[in-house]
């Protein structure tokens, strides 16, 4: 039988630099992998499995707000990694930010991961599945209720992938792309350079057409995309309540986490996974459910804040309704207001008391 080597001979690339549109205006001031998610930044998660798998070399692709994954992993050495950073100028696509890494791996298997991405998948397993079959190129897939919404990835009977299928009414498939994939070097490396090339709609079609042996690694473990607000405050949640898998949780699983230099009044009630920040104050008979609040924010006596993200800074002043909402950093909600339903607040924007805004958008 052939021996492979291990995942220690296997380098970690990140890809880090989109812009995170959809998680505005949180990604306003900071990057989607750098939001503060139970506590650490998100891409400290994603690390931290890194870590346990054995890999110990990571490439972060950068772009957007590049110097900031710098400034706080270093070289990586205090989580027990060797990072490397590689910034476009000029944002170059998931395949583009693949190869513009190419001269930084030192192994001839990468593990390629998007930085948005919470997922329990044994990074070992895809990692034999590849070696397995032999694979030019491996995809992490995942089977979901309704594939309509996504593009679908079939495979034949022997795991290889048939097809890359585009959006549509009756997919053939529930498998997609779930943003994980195991490259040989050499592909890379054949990637166009200097451009702006999408992995997803060139690089992987290219690679069928010109007959690579492309496998697809079905998992049923926990995953979920953070690209939104509702599905970042899940993601938060599920972290803090043990149901999403990390080794960076700054405190014990549990139905809250409440950080360094909160000041929670004991008749608060705090529930359903919710992180509360660090120099934060929580008042008298709020209630604070599944949401995520960020560092020096206050929440005021009698505030329910149900489902949102509550900004760096931010006041959700005594007995105001927040629900389903982004509150940006710095943001006042005064009092008695109602924010209910996919509402965005921009930072520094301060509402009047008795405010009432609802929207179905989310
Ligand atoms: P939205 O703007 O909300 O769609 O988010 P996004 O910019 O993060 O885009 P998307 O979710 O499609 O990106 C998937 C992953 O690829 C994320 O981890 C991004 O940071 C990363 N990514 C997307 N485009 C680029 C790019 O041009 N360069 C690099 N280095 N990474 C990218």
């Amino acid at each position: 039988m052939a021996t492979h080597p291990p995942a220690e001979q296997v380098d970690a690339v990140i890809l880090v630099g989109g812009q995170g549109t959809r998680l505005r205006p949180l990604t306003l001031s900071a990057p989607k992998p750098m939001l503060p998610t139970a506590g650490v930044p998100f891409l400290e998660h994603l690390l931290s499995r890194i870590r346990a798998a054995g890999m110990t070399h990571v490439v972060l692709g950068t772009s957007y707000k590049a110097q900031t994954f710098a400034e706080y992993f270093g070289d990586g050495s205090s989580f027990g990694l060797d990072i490397d950073y590689v910034v476009e100028e000029v944002p170059l696509g998931t395949g583009g930010a693949i190869r513009n890494v190419a001269d930084r791996l030192r192994a001839d298997t990468a593990m390629i991961f998007n930085g948005d991405i919470l997922s329990g998948l044994d990074l070992t397993a895809l990692l034999t599945t590849h070696r397995t079959v032999g694979a030019d190129v491996t995809l992490h897939l995942v089977q979901v209720d309704d594939a309509r919404a996504f593009g679908c990835v079939p495979t034949d009977p022997a795991g290889r992938v048939t097809a890359f299928l585009e959006k549509s009414e009756q997919p053939p498939t529930n498998q997609i792309n779930a943003g994980c994939y195991v490259f040989e070097r050499s592909v890379i490396e054949q990637i166009p350079a200097g451009r702006v090339v999408s992995v997803e709609r060139e690089t992987f079609p290219g690679l069928l057409a010109a007959g690579a042996v492309v496998a697809g690694h079905v998992d049923s473990s926990y995953w979920l995309d953070l690209g939104t607000p509702s599905a970042f405050v899940t993601g938060s949640a599920d972290l803090v309540r043990g149901i999403a898998p990390t080794m960076a949780l700054p405190g014990p699983v549990g139905e809250s986490l409440v950080l360094d230099g909160a000041d929670v009044h004991p008749g608060a009630a705090i529930s359903g996974g919710t992180t509360i920040g660090r120099d934060t104050t929580v008042g008298e008979g709020a209630v604070v459910e599944r949401s995520v609040v960020f560092d020096g924010a206050r929440i005021g006596p009698g505030a329910r804040v149900t489902s949102s993200v509550i900004g760096a800074g931010a006041h959700v002043a005594a007995s105001a309704v927040v629900a389903n909402a982004v509150i940006g950093d710095r943001v006042v909600v005064g009092e008695n207001c109602e924010l209910v339903g996919g509402i965005r607040v921009w930072p520094g924007v301060e509402l009047p008391a008795g405010s009432v805004r609802f929207s179905a958008d989310s």
